[in-house]
């Protein structure tokens, strides 16, 4: 990230999308860690109901509470100066009705985020569009919605067959319309994420999805090699090749930005 450039805006996403640059996203839980990726150029900082996992060690993001997710972003918010902040709206804090998600997602903004993410397709297009009308930018999450793991029957790649693939495409233009600002694909084949891509004008964040997307997320201890549970194969541990954590963060920018990361065996 350019620091000469001051805060990393909707504005600058567009025009970084639009001059064809690979966007850097990373989640991100503290000020420490903030500042760090920021410094090795991390553009978008999300506070993702991921923290339920890997830092409160549950099995499941369920358990993620609002008030857990906005203490992150205060962390996050305090130790970074220009990326943009994304804060996950955990799971039954949006879904009951758009009153209910601009009630929260308010509440995230006022703690220091600039964007919300929230899961779902088409059933969430009324509530991006109540937010969007009313001054939220919303991340829309569509593939693999760990929220809906019991649904879903696990940590699965989604969009093998026609049929699902077809209705992600629908999802993606549906959550595109309702004013989304970007848009997160998780665990579907590469494929199928570079052509939802080339579908919108968007950009697009894939983890799990294959290097066609217009941008990448990994989750922060993941990167790192540091977590502990099992690790999906779209993952790559940037402290493999030693050195300082922020040569690792340095490392997964470069590689983004170089469009040599996700590699083809990260891909489904
Ligand atoms: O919570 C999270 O970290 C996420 C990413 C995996 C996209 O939603």
């Amino acid at each position: 990230m350019n620091a000469a450039r001051g805060p990393f805006t909707i504005t600058e996403l567009n025009r970084l999308h639009g001059a064809g640059e690979k966007i850097v996203m990373l989640t991100c839980y503290d000020a420490s860690f903030a500042t760090l990726a920021e410094q090795a150029g991390v553009e978008l900082l999300l506070v993702g109901d991921s923290l339920g996992m890997v830092i409160q060690g549950h099995s499941t993001t369920h358990p993620v509470k609002l008030d857990d997710i906005i203490y992150h972003v205060r962390a996050v918010a305090r130790g970074a100066k220009r990326a943009m902040i994304v804060a996950d709206l955990p799971f039954g804090t949006y879904q009951t009705s758009p009153e209910t998600a601009f009630a929260n997602a308010a509440r995230c903004l006022a703690a220091g985020a600039h964007v919300v993410k929230l899961e779902g397709g088409r059933v969430m297009h009324p509530t991006v569009r109540f937010l969007v009308e009313r001054g939220i930018p919303v991340c829309g999450h569509i593939g693999l919605t760990p929220q809906s793991v019991h649904q879903l029957g696990g940590y699965r790649v989604q969009g093998k067959d026609e049929q699902s693939a077809n209705m992600l495409r629908s999802d993606a233009k549906l959550l595109e319309e309702s004013g989304a600002s970007l848009l997160v694909l998780e665990a579907i084949p590469a494929a199928l994420a570079k052509a939802i891509t080339g579908e919108l004008a968007i950009p697009t964040i894939g983890i799990g999805a294959g290097v066609g997307c217009s941008g990448q997320v990994l989750v922060l201890y993941d990167a790192l090699g540091i977590y502990p549970g099992r690790v999906a194969r779209f993952v790559r541990n940037f402290m493999t090749d030693g050195g300082s954590v922020g040569e690792a963060l340095q490392r997964y920018v470069h590689d983004v930005k170089a469009g040599t990361f996700p590699a083809a065996e990260h891909a489904f």
